[in-house]
């Protein structure tokens, strides 16, 4: 058969066309100085934001909200939900127990005047909870010893106001300082330490913790708090040794739903002393790493776990130990939802791209349930006790949030939550980039690929897409190649930027883009 040569040239122009080879360079660029919002505002119609999977024990109160955007009024309801739960209509939220273990799997429909959503939703009833990581906020970056209920309903409540709750943010963190501290000479910060039954007390900025949480869990968030394995926290507040047992059955009483249990001021030679002296009470020094022995590193927070265990609620556990003993080989074993792989993050470039560009290698030991933790989130209003915009620039903190969804971190807003601008909103709000944190499969990313300061980082995801980082940590623009061979690709593939929410176009072999001095194109590859 002989070619028609004007039909060849045709087919040659279309393939060019449908291939894109050019270097993609985003037209709204980020600049060092200007703050520009690239993630679209959320449509109308409703939007499923939640992650599709979920984790509860047999026996435990449920409470989850179906996280969904979307103009109000809206109506939720769901497919399958397995007895011993209820949906109320009008807030999404799931409650209720199950008693039986297994795997349930819900539709979820959200309906409003402008149309409906739907997503598949797997409710997996065993031993494991915390199947994606927590996103939440925590006190400690933004007012560190100056936290107190009132600041902590506030930030419950603009979790709401803001609408954030609705992109899946849900835990409200109390970390130091609402225990009774040692050394302070601040009256709200005194009193006794525990009750002559040895139950650990709040100090007086704290009155009625139960109500807190009754009060954050109205809202459709859970709640958390902090303690130590040592008799005191980094900050000199009363921390657990010895009380342990009654500890995780306060906090289940009072109905908090997270714990961080920070090493501070633990050493293994207290154990000589556990149950039969409080001379640890004496002890008045930060004990840091006395040991490199794993067993004696893991002991104190398997006795946490065990008495977590106990307790008829799920409560996720967030190891802090800053990444001691390689924490993240044995940080599951212990029963860790996710251990924090290195020390205190803060807000300079230095800091945030040492420790989130410092996770390689350490992917292999995350899973559903259980994650390296590079530290909490560096933007917004921070400033550990007094309060001050973030010193990260726009692209280090566009960095920052696609590193971080990218590592499967869990996501904890540090920042004062009633002083959100827009900027730092979109940040937070960009559900095609969450979703990559709480993609289902809940892989970690790894450095595929490193040529100098460039370095390209990929996940792979639930539905066989990959989510891809090309980063640029020098100190001017640069282009930065993804190469298909590199994430196990062959061919043409479509590729989406995912902060833009924009598919950019079909591209053979690799993917290139310009990206700005310390900043990324986040995408995902189809
Ligand atoms: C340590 C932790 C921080 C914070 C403080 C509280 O430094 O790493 O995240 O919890 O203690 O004192």
């Amino acid at each position: 058969m002989k070619h028609n040569p004007r039909y060849l040239v045709l087919l040659l122009c279309i393939f060019a066309l449908s291939t894109r080879a050019a270097v993609y360079a985003p037209t709204n660029e980020v600049s060092d100085t200007a703050a520009t919002i690239l993630t679209p505002k959320p449509l109308p119609k409703p939007r499923i934001n939640s992650a599709g999977i979920f984790g509860v024990r047999p026996g435990t109160p449920f409470l989850f909200t179906v996280a969904a955007t979307g103009e109000r009024p809206m109506i939720f309801s769901a497919r399958h939900l397995p007895a011993g739960l209820h949906l109320d209509a009008q807030s999404g939220r799931i409650t209720g127990m199950l008693t039986t273990p297994g795997d349930y799997t819900v539709t979820l429909h959200a309906k409003n005047r402008q149309g409906s959503a739907k997503q598949r939703f797997n409710i997996v009833c065993g031993p494991k909870i915390g199947l994606t990581p927590a996103m939440g906020w925590n006190s400690w970056n933004c007012f560190a010893h100056a936290v107190s209920e009132d600041k902590v309903k506030a930030a419950a409540d603009a979790m709401v106001a803001s609408g954030l709750i609705n992109h899946g943010w849900t835990y409200i963190n109390i970390d130091d300082f609402w225990e009774v501290n040692r050394d302070s000479q601040d009256p709200t910060l005194q009193g006794p330490y525990r009750d002559t039954d040895g139950r650990i007390l709040p100090n007086p900025r704290f009155l009625d913790m139960k109500g807190l949480a009754d009060y954050v869990h109205g809202l459709g968030l859970k709640i958390g708090l902090y303690s130590s394995p040592g008799p005191w926290t980094c900050g000199g507040c009363v921390g657990s040794f010895d009380h342990e047992q009654l500890d995780a059955q306060q906090y289940a009483d009072w109905g908090f739903d997270y714990l961080k249990y920070d090493w501070c001021s633990y050493m293994p030679s207290l154990e000589a002393e556990r149950g039969i002296s409080t001379n640890y009470m004496k002890l008045k020094t930060w004990g840091g790493s006395h040991t490199k022995d794993r067993e004696q590193l893991m002991r104190p927070y398997q006795v946490m776990r065990s008495a977590l265990d106990q307790q008829p609620r799920d409560i996720i556990y967030s190891l802090c130990q800053y990444g001691m003993g390689n924490v993240w080989e044995w940080g599951a074993e212990v029963g860790g939802n996710s251990w924090r792989t290195t020390g205190d993050i803060r807000d300079n470039w230095k800091s945030m791209s040492r420790i989130g560009f410092s996770q390689n290698g350490h992917e292999k030991y995350a899973g559903p349930g259980h994650f390296n933790d590079p530290d909490m989130l560096v933007v917004g209003q921070l400033g550990w006790g007094a309060l001050r915009p973030t010193e990260l620039t726009p692209n280090e903190q566009y960095t920052h949030i696609s590193l971080w969804c990218l590592l499967t971190a869990p996501l904890l807003i540090g920042c004062d939550m009633t002083q959100l601008d827009d900027f730092t909103l979109g940040l937070l709000s960009n559900d095609e980039v969450l979703a990559v944190d709480q993609d289902p499969l809940a892989q970690q990313a790894a450095r595929v690929s490193k040529d100098g300061d460039l370095e390209v980082w990929a996940k792979g995801m639930a539905d066989g897409s990959h989510a891809v980082g090309l980063f640029n940590r020098g100190e001017s623009p640069a282009t930065v190649e993804a190469k298909f061979s590199d994430l196990g690709l062959k061919g043409k593939h479509r590729v989406r930027d995912l902060w833009r929410q924009k598919d950019i176009g079909k591209f053979r072999d690799s993917f290139s883009a310009v990206v700005p001095r310390h900043g990324v194109v986040l995408v995902r590859i189809w």
